[in-house]
């Protein structure tokens, strides 16, 4: 059944420090990515008088790396950090990490750049054919765990400090905070090359999907950085079977809470029930709400982009699907304020990450 629903940020407060996420502040950050030689910046596309508002903004992360996602922005720069401020002999560092397939596509690349080894977990119900897609992407010895997410990362932290390995993970809870903040900074370059593209042009609207909010956290971060005075409002997008923003803004007393939902959704990359609390202390201050949408809304949004030339997966339309479905619909535009002179960033945070699923989704 088709359900988009959408609930305020009642709690909108705490104050919150983004100068990290400034132009000058993330300077090292974009040299370092430039420095790959794979580098290059990804596309943005402008589709203009979509459905009646001024323009939408697609920045389009399925080329990024050559990993099908975005994620490997924050797992290069994160490891990079590691390394060049640790003692120990490069080759001799082990990563390891839960994911539920880009961010652990992210790491295997990333170790296999700087010669290191990596461990990737995942939980259950993950399709091999995302397994083996980290395999192939770098150094990752990978394996699907009976676990739910929650359980997966517990586990990982677990064997990092028995063997004395670097835990790589991209969600942050109380004493392990500097890894994900490293990962969630890493991201800025996405927002940054995005800004540029659009001349600095400032969007009225940014919808953002959430798995664990670090990514959203890290773009609204950008963005309240740079436009100060009026930053652009931001609106949180879950699928609505695995919805912890939404929850933790339900119950609304400012702290995080885990979703409640069944936890069936195609959306991998949003398969997340806890927020990341790094994240939630940007997204408290910066989003204006969240929204909740059934995967025929995302498989719609899939279809459109395919019509664009846009390949995006389930997790990657999930931006574009809420605006998308939301324009169609008299009530939603208007919880959502949008009208004919709203400007809309969203991100395609992934492409095919999961092809017989695409195929199938496009057929
Ligand atoms: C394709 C895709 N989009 C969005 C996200 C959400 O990112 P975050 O978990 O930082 O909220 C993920 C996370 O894995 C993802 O893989």
């Amino acid at each position: 059944m088709t359900m988009i629903k959408i609930i305020q940020n009642k709690n909108r407060g705490g104050a919150v420090d983004t100068s990290a996420y400034s132009f000058a502040a993330t300077e090292n950050i974009r040299n370092l990515h430039a420095s790959l030689k794979v580098y290059k910046e990804t596309p943005l596309i402008e589709l203009k008088n979509f459905k009646g508002v001024r323009s939408i903004f697609i920045k389009d992360e399925s080329q990024r790396f050559g990993l099908k996602a975005f994620k490997g922005l924050g797992s290069v720069w994160a490891m990079h950090k590691i390394i060049s401020e640790s003692k120990e002999k490069t080759e001799n560092m082990t990563f390891i990490t839960t994911t539920d397939g880009n961010h652990g596509k992210g790491v295997s690349w990333a170790a296999g750049l700087f010669g290191c080894k990596s461990y990737v977990y995942m939980p259950r119900g993950t399709v091999e054919v995302r397994a083996q897609a980290i395999r192939d992407a770098g150094s990752a010895t990978v394996k699907i765990t009976d676990m739910n997410y929650d359980d997966c990362v517990k586990y990982t932290a677990r064997l990092a400090e028995e063997n004395h390995w670097h835990l790589i993970q991209d969600t942050s809870w109380e004493g392990y905070e500097e890894i994900p903040a490293q990962i969630m900074l890493g991201y800025s370059t996405l927002a940054y090359e995005a800004l540029r593209q659009m001349n600095y042009q400032r969007p009225t609207h940014i919808f953002l999907q959430t798995g664990v909010g670090s990514m959203a956290g890290a773009i609204a971060a950008v963005f309240a950085e740079v436009f100060k005075d009026n930053p652009p409002r931001i609106t949180i997008v879950e699928p609505t079977e695995v919805a912890c923003f939404y929850e933790t803004m339900r119950i609304g007393d400012g702290k995080i809470h885990s979703a409640t939902g069944n936890g069936q959704t195609m959306m991998a990359g949003l398969n997340c029930a806890t927020p990341c609390e790094l994240a939630w202390k940007i997204l408290r201050r910066y989003a204006a709400d969240t929204a909740i949408i059934s995967d025929d809304v995302a498989a719609d949004a899939m279809r459109i982009l395919a019509g664009h030339k846009i390949i995006s997966g389930e997790s990657g339309c999930a931006g574009f699907a809420l605006a998308n479905a939301a324009l169609d619909d008299k009530n939603l535009r208007r919880a959502l304020e949008l009208d004919e002179q709203s400007i809309i960033f969203v991100i395609n945070t992934e492409g095919d990450t999961d092809p017989d699923n695409y195929k199938k989704i496009l057929q």
